[in-house]
C-alpha cells in the first residue's frame, strides 16, 4: 500500500510521520515505500481493500512490527520502536475495538498493565499500584472501583480499564478500532 499525503503546512512539523514504509511477509508486500504525515489534532481514516496493509501500518507505528524500510518519525524526530510499550511512551497507541482486559485481576493491575509494577522485595505495592492507576482515571474523569475484579464491572466501564485508556496523544486507529464510549 501507497499512502499519498497532502502536502505540508509549512513550518508545522507532523505529529507523526511514517516516511517510505515498507514491510513484506514472506516474499508478499503488505506495504510498499507508504507515506502518511499527521499534522497535530490532524484526525485522519485509512481506507483500503482488504489486504491493503491498513492494518501492518498501523502495526508498524505502534511498535508491533519492525519496518523493513523506511523511518517514523515523531514530531520531526526519527524514532525506533522496539516494541509497544516504547511506541505508547512516546504517546502512540492503538485502540482496539475488542476488549483487552484481564477479568481475573483488578481494574488497578488492568490500567497498569504493561508498565513497571510497584513492588518492593518481591512483594507488590498495592497501595502505589491504585495510586498510579487512579492518576490514570483521574485523567479521564472516570472512577472505577479500583479494587474491583475487571470481570465483574459492567460493560460500559470495562473500556477504561484497559491500559491504553491512559490519554495518548496520537492515537492511531485502524478499521478495527473505536473510540471509548463517551
Ligand atoms: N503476519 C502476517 N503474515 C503473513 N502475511 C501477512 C501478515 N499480516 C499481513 N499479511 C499480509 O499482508 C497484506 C496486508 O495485510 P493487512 O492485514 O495489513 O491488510 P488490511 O488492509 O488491514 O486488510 P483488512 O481490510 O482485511 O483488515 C495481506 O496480503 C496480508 O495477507
Ligand atoms: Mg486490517
Amino acid at each position: 500500500m501507497t499512502i499519498l499525503d497532502q502536502p505540508p503546512i509549512v513550518g508545522t512539523i507532523p505529529a507523526l510521520e511514517a516516511d517510505g514504509i515498507s514491510k513484506h511477509f514472506d516474499g508478499v508486500f503488505a506495504l510498499n515505500a507508504a507515506r502518511l504525515s499527521v499534522l497535530p489534532g490532524e484526525i485522519h481514516a485509512l481506507l483500503g481493500e482488504n489486504g491493503a496493509g491498513k492494518s501492518t501500518l498501523v502495526k508498524v507505528l505502534t511498535g508491533i512490527y519492525t519496518p523493513d524500510a523506511g523511518r517514523i518519525l515523531r514530531d520531526g524526530e526519527q524514532v525506533e520502536f522496539a516494541n509497544v510499550r516504547v511506541a505508547n511512551r512516546a504517546g502512540i497507541v492503538a485502540l482496539y475495538q475488542e476488549l483487552s482486559i484481564i477479568p481475573t485481576i483488578s481494574v488497578a493491575e488492568n490500567i497498569l498493565l504493561g508498565d513497571q509494577i510497584p513492588s518492593r522485595g518481591g512483594i507488590v505495592n498495592g497501595r502505589e499500584l491504585r495510586r498510579r492507576a487512579k492518576e490514570q482515571l483521574d485523567r479521564l474523569n472516570q472512577r472505577i472501583p479500583l479494587r474491583q475484579l475487571a470481570g465483574d464491572l459492567s460493560p460500559s466501564s470495562r473500556p477504561w480499564s484497559r491500559s491504553p485508556a491512559r490519554s495518548p496523544t496520537t492515537p492511531a486507529s485502524s478499521s478495527s478500532t473505536s473510540p471509548p464510549p463517551p
